[in-house]
């Protein structure tokens, strides 16, 4: 059993473009930024539908600069999902910022358009849904609310509601290329996305030490830049997204065909929504014998924040969810060993 991955997906086929990619980055001397990094801006915004992608280090600067860019300083609230990774609650406390944390929907593990209303106030300066696990939260309703929304898009990049990709539904969103995601590099690469102007402009600033021109400084920024070698990688690899995100989905259809779900509660895709499968993630209220619980300890209750919150929903999917094998190359034959495993275990 232990040889069924949790992450199925076999990047040996593209070596042979990579290591060219590689060697032609090497060659051509720009490492930071450039023609490679700009191509692939290019590529990625006209793949979300966006005017605009600027390329950063990771998925966590790209949220802690694009919450920056609009605006969110000390004191500010941001409403967010307290069922994610650390990092979107700590992009905003770099910035002196407050996570205001909501629940969530348990059948998607994303946030509703009720669980943030319910936490607005006057103070929120935004709202930062998570598309948890490749599932996408109700982005089109939470623009309703008249607060700017950054989607984190770092686990959903394939993914879309009502045909309009992730990434494309928000005020800006953000992306993580971190090797296990659905759009990987080889190290640590982030996107931000956007279709407003000034916003890009902002980005590209913050992104840069704060400066335009690379000698006249207007604002404290960071060094946060993608550099050619990722942005080569990427652009090898983003071709192959949207297939990906196809097998992902078969993979899912079998799990569901070969009766798992009368063993354990399956992943429920949003309405209108192409799930991106970064994990499939089902919920029982037994240990199961493969697999792994995500985020156990929610970021409310992590030691750094210990908020004072209830969220009920949120303890209820952190106690348990268990997220099965997946990825593009998980065999119909691999997805029949899970779910043998699993029913064995009832
Ligand atoms: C939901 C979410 N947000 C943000 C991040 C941060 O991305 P990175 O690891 O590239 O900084 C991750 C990555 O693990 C993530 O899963």
């Amino acid at each position: 059993m232990s040889s069924v991955p949790l992450f199925a997906r076999n990047l040996e086929p593209y070596h042979d473009r990579l290591s060219a990619a590689v060697e032609r980055v090497v060659r051509d001397g720009r490492y930071i930024l450039g023609p490679e990094v700009e191509a692939f801006e290019e590529e990625f915004a006209r793949y979300v539908g966006v005017r605009h992608c600027i390329g950063v280090a990771n998925g966590t600067d790209a949220l802690t600069i694009a919450l920056s860019a609009l605006g969110v300083g000390p004191g500010d609230e941001v409403v967010m999902p307290s069922f994610t990774f650390y990092a979107t609650a700590e992009a905003a406390l770099v910035l002196g910022a407050r996570p205001v944390f909501c629940d969530i929907d348990p059948d998607t593990f994303c946030v509703t358009r009720e669980t943030v209303e319910a936490a607005l106030t006057s103070g929120t300066k935004a709202i930062v849904p998570v598309h948890l696990f490749g599932n996408l939260a109700p982005v089109r309703d939470l623009r309703e609310l008249g607060v700017p929304v950054v989607e984190d898009a770092a686990q959903a990049a394939g993914a879309s509601s009502d045909g309009v990709k992730a990434g494309a539904l928000g005020t800006a969103a953000t992306f993580s290329f971190f090797p296990s995601k659905n759009l990987p590099c080889l190290g640590d690469g982030g996107a931000i996305t956007t279709d407003d102007d000034e916003l890009a402009e902002r980005v590209r600033i913050l992104r840069f030490h704060g400066s335009k021109d690379k000698s006249t400084f207007t604002d404290v920024g960071w060094n946060s830049r993608l550099d050619a070698l990722q942005a080569a990688a990427l652009r090898v690899l983003l071709p192959e997204l949207d297939g990906w995100t196809d097998r992902r989905l078969e993979a899912a259809a079998a799990y569901e065909r070969l009766g798992l779900g009368e063993h354990v509660k399956l992943p429920q895709a949003a309405a209108g929504v192409r799930h991106g499968y970064h994990l499939y993630v089902v919920r029982a209220e037994r240990e199961l014998p493969i697999g792994r619980g995500y985020y156990r300890t929610p970021v409310h209750r992590q030691p750094a924040i210990a908020a004072d919150v209830e969220l009920p929903a949120t303890e209820e999917a952190a106690r348990t969810n268990f997220a099965l094998p997946m990825g593009p190359d998980l065999t119909e034959d691999q997805v029949r060993q899970v779910v043998e495993c699993v029913s064995g275990s009832t």
